[in-house]
């Protein structure tokens, strides 16, 4: 099994050369002087790009710039669904926040589906694009399958009740989602990527606002680090699209939101090239659609190409279970399909808010010309391109239908204290626990360079993870991911 996310190995130029149309990853120059620009975006994800670009097509003069690789983040481990449907989530989420509301947060997401259908379509991008149904199941019982179709009829989200899947195990009921869709994500935002002003392994360190001799604000400093040196980008407006913003103050999002980790195979030996089952007890028949548990496991699956991604083993980042959540993937894996072999592995990162809502707009009520993009949970392919759609209209000081309920000031009290009680307990458990045991490696008795807490070490990335907002390092230090800006002295 190769520890590759199966976007980055049919990536590579050689494999794409036998994919037609396809854009081979392009070398983007790192930031080598001081730059100024209208808007500069921070992270050449998903969100990132899309933004970019759809500020670039309104005629804006924006810069992206990435602390490693366009794509290189949670682009590339994210199992690529494009949908609406996002677990177990609108009767919770009609009770938090109402029917009105709900409702647009569906309608951002509908529209978000179709939109990539459209840029796909117009740019003819090879990227893999299926339209598919999304299917939320459950293999014990119909409860909250049944609760979900109550809530998504209210919200007149299409779906259908069916036990009809392509899964090769019985299940007691499902919710269909149709006109959902998959795609390759790195082809995708390799086309968009071209056509922007991107500088990649440029890390931003530091953003500062620049006032006049009165105290007004007049530009943002970004200050970014390059193999070429430290440069400063001069902007209006600043957009965090960093995943995790790395500013504590303001905005406070480290009190905000948690991180969670969650783990994928990819599986060879199910299907053939065109997606039929070659063994089983469905051989001979096609695998459709897209898969989501409903119970305690949160399996998913999914088609690419002639591989079957099984997704699973969710936890809070710095809380790792123990077992490897890999191993439990293939034991799980040796029983749906006998005949599966595990090709690919790869883990992804996701920014959990309170109310399990993004966060999309202002960075903070002190701060008019910063905006953010984070907290997607699972389903950060599809709130990217809602997070594209809303920006523009806050920037160009339009209104935007959606704005209100992706808005980092809104004011959902139960998600809003649920989130900063949770983060405080985790923070201070984390701040209070002891380095002095004998049996911790050098690395566990080390505390996180953001904050502090005392990190935790993940057998299945080798990493050494913090309980408290999720940053990340490796063996040699290394941050791989934040809020924590700065690498582990070893
Ligand atoms: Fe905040 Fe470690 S991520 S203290």
């Amino acid at each position: 099994m190769q520890k590759l996310s199966l976007w980055e190995k049919f990536s590579e130029p050689t494999e794409i050369q036998a994919i037609e149309n396809a854009l081979p990853r392009k070398k983007y120059s790192s930031v080598s002087k001081h730059l100024n620009t209208e808007i500069l975006v921070i992270g050449a994800g998903l969100a990132g790009i899309l933004t970019a670009y759809r500020l670039q097509e309104k005629g804006h003069r924006v810069i992206i710039v990435d602390a490693a690789e366009a794509g290189s983040g949670q682009t590339k481990n994210t199992t690529a669904k494009i949908t609406l449907q996002h677990g177990f989530f609108y009767s919770d989420l009609i009770s938090d926040i109402g029917e009105t509301a709900s409702r647009l947060y569906a309608e951002a997401h509908k529209n978000a589906i179709e939109e990539y259908a459209r840029l796909v379509k117009d740019f003819s991008i090879s990227c893999d694009f299926e339209r598919e149904s999304a299917y939320l199941y459950s293999t014990l019982s119909d409860e909250k399958i049944l609760s979900e179709y109550e809530a998504a009829r209210k919200l007149d989200i299409p779906c259908e009740l069916t036990t009809e899947t392509s899964l090769p195990f019985s299940i007691v009921s499902a919710l269909r989602f149709p006109e959902q869709a998959q795609f390759h994500p790195l082809k995708f935002l390799r086309v968009l990527a071209a056509k922007l002003e991107l500088y990649e392994n440029s890390k931003v360190l530091d953003v500062t606002l620049n006032k006049n001799e009165n105290g007004e604000t007049q530009t943002s400093c970004a200050q970014i680090e390059s193999s070429h040196g430290s440069f400063i980008i001069e902007a209006e407006k600043i957009i965090f699209a960093c995943h995790f913003p790395f500013l504590n103050i303001p905005g406070y999002y480290f009190a905000r939101m948690h991180q969670e980790r969650s783990y994928v195979l990819a599986l060879s030996g199910i299907l053939d090239e065109s997606g039929i089952y070659q063994n089983g007890p469905k051989a001979g028949t096609p695998f459709k659609g897209m898969y989501y548990c409903i119970d305690e496991d949160t399996f998913s699956f999914r088609r690419a190409g002639s591989y079957l991604l099984l997704g699973g083993g969710n936890h809070r980042t710095g809380s790792h279970p123990g077992e490897s959540q890999y191993e439990m993937l293939k034991t799980a894996a040796s029983q749906f399909f006998p005949q599966a072999n595990a090709a690919f592995c790869w883990s992804a990162q996701d920014c959990m808010t309170g109310d399990l809502i993004p966060y999309i707009g202002p960075f903070s009520s002190d701060t008019p010309d910063w905006y953010v993009i984070t907290g997607f949970k699972k389903w950060g392919m599809t709130s990217s391109m809602v997070a594209a759609g809303i920006l523009p209209d806050l920037i160009e000081k339009r209104s935007n239908p959606y704005s209100a309920v992706f808005s980092p000031q809104r004011h959902n009290l139960s998600g809003e204290l649920k989130a900063m009680l949770t983060e405080g307990y985790e923070a201070s458990k984390g701040l209070l626990k002891s380095t002095a045991d004998l049996l911790l490696s050098p690395y566990e008795k080390k505390r996180c360079r953001h904050l502090g807490c005392k990190l935790t070490y993940n057998q299945d990335e080798d990493s050494f993870d913090c309980p408290c907002h999720g940053s990340r390092f490796a063996k040699d230090g290394k941050v791989l991911d934040g809020p924590a800006q700065e690498d582990l002295r070893l």
